[in-house]
């Protein structure tokens, strides 16, 4: 009866789906990054603080993208970027990373500013 517990609550535990994080916390080098321009720049401004995986599971529009910029530094301390590179981060982001899906129509933009 025991063991027939026990292989009841382990297929469970083995069933249930375990978030893949290990393969997020290699060393990463700009590779990791769809080949662009802006990209060596991107990763080296975005990589201080988090792997690439948060970039890369992302797709956003120009005007989120921008958006995230100014979340990042209003409230994850990021250094603003200087306008110029502001812009071509903004545009390879745009490029590499753009809306995936279909937002349902109540969507509201997380990191808008008001
Ligand atoms: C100063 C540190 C810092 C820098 C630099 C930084 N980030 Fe972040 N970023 C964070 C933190 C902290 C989070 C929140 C992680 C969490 O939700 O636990 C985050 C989250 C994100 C997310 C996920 C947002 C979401 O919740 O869906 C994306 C996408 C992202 N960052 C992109 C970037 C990009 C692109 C850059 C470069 C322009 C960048 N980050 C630079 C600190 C930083």
């Amino acid at each position: 009866m025991r063991t027939l517990l026990a292989m009841i609550i382990g297929g469970m535990l083995l069933a249930s789906p375990l978030p893949a994080l290990a393969a997020d916390e290699a060393p990463e080098d700009p590779s990791a990054l769809p080949d662009g321009d802006g990209r060596d720049e991107t990763f080296y401004s975005c990589t201080a603080c988090h792997s690439t995986a948060l970039i890369r599971r992302s797709g956003f529009t120009r005007q989120q993208w921008d958006d995230l910029m100014d979340w990042m530094v209003e409230k994850q301390n990021m250094n603003p970027l200087e306008a110029d590179e502001r812009k071509l981060i903004v545009d390879y982001l745009a490029r590499a990373f753009p809306p995936r899906r279909t937002r349902p129509p109540a969507f509201n933009n997380p990191f808008a500013t008001n």
